[in-house]
């Protein structure tokens, strides 16, 4: 056993990134191993703009398992962090660190408790898939400080148990996750389909938009469609297949507009599936409904689509356009319609990665209040101004999968007392 008699403590930190299907997830055939009645595909989010970084942490001196998100102490009651745990616990290994004078053998574990503190580089109440990055960086922190050997593959279906969207925050890029067959859910894993470099043309903008509305959670709201919907059996086994192999194929050959038509059919689908739960879920509004107008409008005048949308379980649209050009028109076009509080400071508007406001020549607020309508709206027709209804974009792209970060200075816990800092 490891020497109690010193109070040594073992940290581990990694950084994972959040994803957005373009394929959706909707649907489980089994409640509490989370398996679902179709596969899906992702795009991963660039983590520069998007993440959970987490630190885990071990020591004899922790008289029971801890959390902490984003500063505040949480239960890890929930079955979700206990069936990860429990899992990722029942598959540790030896460590030993010579420098520090540890050795714990795969008994040890047993009796070993630990920290975990979790901070997200973004809002984790707005609808942002948070609950994807930070149950993969839980799983994959975990997995690292205690030396398990499973490859990511496995490690995604231990994320899947904790939040279903979690297991394809495992790999960068374009990910697949094969809903399986098994029932005990062991080939219910997320695989890589294409990596981030793959097709780095693509800009996704997200327009993070103001909702008072409480929201049904996905885990309610998958339920009870499953339960009433009379459509949602019919799109898992005679559409998605389908819509699968059609986007796989996209993504192959880099065919945006196949890629666009796929996704932006897919959510409509999605959010049609919840109109026909009984009572009704609407997870868009007025907002959501307008950027899809916008983007359709557009589309259509180019005679290809430029641009695809997907919305999740709420009203945030998530952007994805062709290349950089098309994402600084996009911005132009967004910002026209939605444009921010005089007083807000731009920067403050568009986040993440500045270089697309650059391309849009946009420095300011004066240079927003002085963008002329976009291509179509008339003349003697004022054009329509919503503002107030987007809180904020954020500008990205397809990003990388989880890294762990070998930088102490970086870990959220201090090295000292195991506690956050
Ligand atoms: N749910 C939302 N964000 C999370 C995080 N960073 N870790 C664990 N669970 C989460």
């Amino acid at each position: 056993m490891a020497d109690q008699s010193k109070r040594w403590i073992l940290m581990t930190t990694a950084q994972t990134p959040t994803n957005i299907a373009v394929i959706k997830y909707w649907g489980k055939r089994d409640e509490s191993l989370i398996l679902p009645i179709n596969d899906s595909i992702s795009v991963t989010l660039d983590p520069d703009h998007l993440c959970t970084t987490t630190t885990v942490a071990v020591s004899p001196s922790f008289d029971r398992d801890r959390m902490w998100l984003n500063k505040k102490e949480i239960s890890l009651s929930s079955d979700r962090y206990q069936r990860c745990l429990r899992e990722i616990r029942s598959r540790a290994n030896e460590v030993e660190d010579e420098k520090k004078g540890i050795k714990i053998t795969k008994k040890d574990w047993e009796n070993l408790h630990v920290h975990i503190d979790s901070y997200n580089n973004f809002p984790t109440a707005a609808g942002l898939a948070s609950s994807a990055a930070g149950l993969a960086c839980f799983v994959f922190a975990l997995a690292r400080l205690m030396n398990v050997k499973e490859d990511l593959g496995k490690l995604s279906a231990i994320a899947r148990q904790g939040s279903g969207s979690a297991c394809r925050s495992l790999y960068g890029g374009f990910v697949k996750w094969n809903m399986g067959k098994n029932d005990d859910g062991s080939d219910s894993i997320a695989v890589q389909l294409a990596d981030e470099k793959h097709w780095d043309d693509l800009v996704i903008v997200i327009a993070v938009v103001s909702s008072q509305q409480k929201e049904t959670s996905s885990t309610a709201g998958m339920r009870e469609c499953v339960e009433t919907s009379k459509l949602i059996q019919y799109r898992a086994k005679e559409v998605v297949p389908k819509q699968v192999a059609d986007m796989e194929a996209a993504i192959k050959y880099h065919d945006f507009p196949s890629f666009a038509r796929l996704a932006c059919s897919d959510s409509n689908q999605f959010h049609a599936l919840c109109l026909d739960t009984s009572p009704p879920i609407f997870y868009m509004n007025d907002t959501s409904h307008r950027i899809i107008g916008c983007i359709e409008k557009w589309n259509r005048a180019e005679g290809s689509p430029q641009v695809a949308y997907t919305f999740d379980a709420g009203p945030n649209a998530v952007l994805i356009a062709r290349n950089r050009k098309v994402a600084a028109l996009l911005l132009q076009r967004l910002l026209f319609h939605f444009p921010p509080h005089p007083d807000t400071d731009l920067d403050s508007y568009v986040t993440g990665d500045k270089s697309i406001l650059q391309d849009a020549g946009l420095k300011d607020i004066t240079d927003v209040e002085a963008l002329p309508p976009p291509p179509g709206i008339k003349d003697n027709i004022p054009a329509l101004k919503y503002m107030g209804d987007v809180s904020y974009f954020i500008c990205t792209r397809p990003g990388r999968g989880p890294v762990i970060l070998g930088d102490e200075s970086l870990a959220l816990l201090s090295p000292e007392t195991g506690l956050p800092k």
